[in-house]
């Protein structure tokens, strides 16, 4: 087992999070040189003489061997992993942004420097689905990965469908909580849900695909209307991100709110907990359920790596060593909700097919089958609209 030397990047939620657990944790042998932040007249918990403001301080330290970097600034962590991992140090992330971008150049900067890149604690915070997929399910035979990979929008859907809440007032509470950012964009328009699925993909199946190339719809725009249509049906509706092997070749992710019954096993995950169902071609479903967030989740999934780390560990990205990479492919027909107010709005969507015509006098609707790559392309536009869709789980 390697002695550990650590400087951290970052102590707000996550890197106080972790500094509590390294305190406790009596299996690590690791010491801690140096806490780097960025903001010098902050008013901080502790009184700490590790603390500086200077990134070299960790960087051009020979001592320190691992570097754990847990910033908010997805372009900063960039840089700093790079030099980190250039400088010979093993880095622990949990920024899924920066991951979600830059993994491709990560993977590669891996092999050429020899270091370990671990980031666990970014995709689903105390789950450990990444080093499970490495792992575990290290064959081929995986078809798809589905989850609930938000706890802010998970708790926010929970609060309206349990308690009753107005959309409003669940993002309200939810912010006051802290359970929700007070800029909640990136958690309730999906793109939180679409980094992880990113990351998680490039494990379960090998390819890093970029994420402006997938379809992402978020919950900002669901009404009461939407609500009792699915309540009517004993359905609720999650959002939920997911990843599918479409052919032999091919696989397809997307992330928009869906509706569930309660066979499903994401059914009941609710208030801030994630859960992730991993099908296989011959365990059919297994179910991963835990906390996303928070500090001592978090901090925990930080630590495991950093443990990983002094036994060595590297993830292998054993899908794109061993087995030819799949395409990514956006040729999926889905069963879709649309509820719109303007005629133009539905005109955007040019359904294949549809199903069943609302016309409400203030509310409608249409449920019809359309391809995932036409969403793709009115992505953008859409997201401008008064308008919410979620998707029949087929
Ligand atoms: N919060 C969670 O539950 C959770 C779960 C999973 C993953 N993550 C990820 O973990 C990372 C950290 O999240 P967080 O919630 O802990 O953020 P946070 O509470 O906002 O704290 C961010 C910390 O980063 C520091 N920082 C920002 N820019 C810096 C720079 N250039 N150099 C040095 N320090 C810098 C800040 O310094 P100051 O203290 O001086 O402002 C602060 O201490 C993010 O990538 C997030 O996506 C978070």
């Amino acid at each position: 087992m390697k002695k550990l030397n650590i400087g951290i990047y970052g102590f707000g939620t996550v890197g106080q999070g972790l500094y509590t657990v390294l305190q406790k944790s009596k299996t690590v042998d690791a010491t801690l040189s140096a806490i780097c932040v960025k903001h010098e007249n902050k008013k901080r918990n502790l009184h700490l003489p590790l603390l500086t403001f200077d990134p070299n301080r960790i960087l051009d330290n020979p001592e320190i061997n691992v570097v754990a970097e847990l910033i908010d600034d997805a372009d900063e962590a960039y840089l700093l992993v790079k030099k980190a991992l250039k400088k010979g140090k093993n880095v622990v992330s949990g920024n899924k942004k920066m991951l979600a971008a830059h993994l491709e150049e990560m993977i590669q900067l891996q092999k050429e420097t020899g270091q370990s890149l671990l980031y666990d604690a970014s995709a689903c915070g105390s789950i450990p689905i990444i080093r499970n997929l490495e792992e575990y399910y290290d064959n081929d035979l995986l078809k798809s990965i589905t989850g609930i990979l938000n706890g802010s929008s998970n708790y926010i859907l929970t609060q309206i469908f349990r308690e009753g809440k107005d959309y409003a007032t669940a993002l309200k509470e939810a912010q006051e909580l802290g359970f929700a950012e007070s800029n909640p964009d990136a958690d309730v328009q999906g793109y939180d849900a679409l980094y992880k699925l990113v990351i998680i993909t490039a494990h379960a199946f090998g390819p890093v695909i970029p994420a402006e190339k997938v379809f992402r719809f978020g919950i900002d725009q669901i009404t009461n209307f939407d609500v009792r249509f699915a309540k009517e049906k004993n359905l609720k509706i999650k959002l939920v991100a997911k990843v599918t092997k479409t052919g032999k070749d091919e696989i397809t992710l997307f992330v928009a709110p869906e509706f569930v019954n309660k066979e499903n096993y994401i059914f009941n995950v609710e208030d801030e907990y994630n859960g992730v169902v991993i099908e296989g071609e011959f365990y059919d479903k297994q179910f991963m359920f835990g906390k996303g967030a928070g500090a001592y989740p978090t901090g925990s999934a930080v630590l495991s790596d950093i443990t990983a780390i002094s036994h060595q560990y590297k993830y292998e990205y054993k899908k794109r060593k061993y087995f030819a990479l799949p395409r990514f492919t956006n040729r999926l027909s889905l069963t879709v909700y649309l509820r719109y107010h303007q005629e133009e709005d539905l005109a955007l969507f040019d359904f294949d097919e549809i199903y069943e015509n609302y016309k409400g006098r203030e509310n409608r609707y249409v449920i019809g089958k359309i391809c995932l790559e036409k969403l793709v392309k009115i992505n953008n536009e859409i997201e401008k609209r008064q308008l919410f869709l979620a998707v029949f789980n087929e």
